[in-house]
C-alpha cells in the first residue's frame, strides 16, 4: 500500500539535506547569508521540489538524481515568500510560523535576500553534472519562463494591480494561473524534461501540473478564510485585508471547493496514460485540496 506520508517525508529529508549541505558553506556578508537561510529553513512543506521529484519518479527517473533541480525550485518559492510579504506587496507578519523576513531583518535585507536565493536558484539547477547539458538547459529555460514576468511575476503584479478592484473571472484565472499555477506546473514539467519522456507524457504530466497549480491557489485562499493559523503557520484573513481577488471573494466557498476538487479530477484523468506509476502524483493532488496547513 502506498503512504503518501512516508513518501513525502523521505522525499523532503532528502531535499532538506541537499539545501542543508549546500548552505553549509558560510559567505559575506553574515547577516545575507542568515535573513537567506532563516527563510528557507523555517519550515515549509517542500512541495515544488517534490512534485518535480514525483514527476521524475513517475517517468522512470531515480530520484537523488534530480534533487538539485528540485532543489533550486524550493529556492525559488521562498524568495516569492520573502518578497510577498514585505509591506510594499502584501505585508504579512508571520510565515512558516514565524515572524516574515522583513520583520526580522529589515526591509532592504529581505529584499536582497530574496533577490540572492533566485539567482542562487539557477547556479544550483545549473551545476549538476548528471544530465546533458541541452536537456539541463531546456528544464532551466522552462523554469526562468514560469518564474519570470510570462509566470509567477506577471501573476505577482496582476494581483497587485486588482487589489480593491470588483472580483472577474478572466482576471482571476490570470492571477492563479501565473502566481502560483506556473511555478508549481513548471515544477512537475521539469521533472518530465529531465526524464526525456516522449512528448505525449510530458504533455500529460503539463496538463496535470497547470490543473494542480491552479487546485492549489484556490485551496490556499479557502484556508485564507477558513484555516488554522497556528497549523498554516501565517495569519488568516489576509486577503480580505488587502482587498484581494480571490476564488472565495468571486465564488463563495462551496463553489471555491467545487472547482478545486473538479481540477483535481481532471488533473488525475491526465496521468491515466502511466498507469501505477503515477500512484504518487495522484495522492500529491489530493493532498492539495484537503490539506491544512
Ligand atoms: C504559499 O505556498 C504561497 C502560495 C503560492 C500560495 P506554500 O503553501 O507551498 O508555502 P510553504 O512553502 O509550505 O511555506
Ligand atoms: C502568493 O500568493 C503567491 C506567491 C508567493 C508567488 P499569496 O499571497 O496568496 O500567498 P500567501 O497566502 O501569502 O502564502
Ligand atoms: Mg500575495
Ligand atoms: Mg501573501
Ligand atoms: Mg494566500
Amino acid at each position: 500500500m502506498f503512504d503518501l506520508k512516508t513518501y513525502i517525508k523521505e522525499r523532503r529529508d532528502a531535499v532538506d539535506e541537499f539545501l542543508r549541505q549546500h548552505f553549509s558553506v558560510r559567505f559575506q556578508p553574515e547577516i545575507l547569508y542568515e535573513s537567506m537561510t532563516y527563510s528557507l529553513f523555517a519550515g515549509g512543506k517542500r512541495l515544488r521540489p517534490i512534485l518535480a521529484i514525483a514527476s521524475y519518479e513517475t517517468c522512470g527517473g531515480e530520484y537523488r538524481q534530480i534533487l538539485p533541480q528540485a532543489a533550486a525550485l524550493e529556492l525559488i518559492h521562498t524568495y516569492s515568500l520573502i518578497h510577498d510579504d514585505l509591506p510594499a506587496m502584501d505585508n504579512d507578519d508571520i510565515r512558516r510560523g514565524k515572524p516574515t523576513n522583513h520583520r526580522v531583518f529589515g526591509e532592504a535585507m529581505a529584499i536582497l535576500a530574496g533577490d540572492a536565493l533566485l539567482t542562487e536558484a539557477f547556479y544550483i539547477f545549473l551545476n549538476s553534472e548528471h544530465f546533458p547539458p541541452e536537456r539541463l538547459i531546456e528544464a532551466c529555460r522552462h523554469l526562468a519562463d514560469a518564474a519570470g514576468p510570462r509566470g509567477m511575476v506577471g501573476g505577482q503584479a496582476e494581483d497587485i494591480l486588482s487589489e480593491g478592484r470588483p472580483p472577474e473571472p478572466d482576471t482571476l484565472f490570470f492571477i492563479h494561473t501565473h502566481k502560483t499555477g506556473a511555478l508549481i506546473s513548471a515544477s512537475v514539467r521539469i521533472g518530465a524534461i529531465l526524464a526525456d519522456v516522449p512528448v505525449h507524457l510530458r504533455d500529460a504530466l503539463g496538463v496535470f501540473g497547470d490543473k494542480i497549480g491552479l487546485a492549489f491557489q484556490i485551496a490556499d485562499d479557502i484556508l485564507d478564510v477558513t484555516g488554522e493559523e497556528e497549523r498554516m503557520g501565517k495569519k488568516k484573513g489576509s486577503d480580505q485585508r488587502k482587498g484581494k481577488m480571490t476564488y472565495p471573494s468571486l465564488y463563495g466557498i462551496d463553489r471555491s471547493r467545487a472547482a478545486a476538487e473538479e481540477l483535481v479530477r481532471e488533473a488525475v484523468g491526465a496521468l491515466r496514460v502511466f498507469g501505477e506509476s503515477a500512484t504518487p502524483l495522484v495522492s500529491i493532488a489530493q493532498y492539495i485540496i484537503q490539506r491544512v496547513e
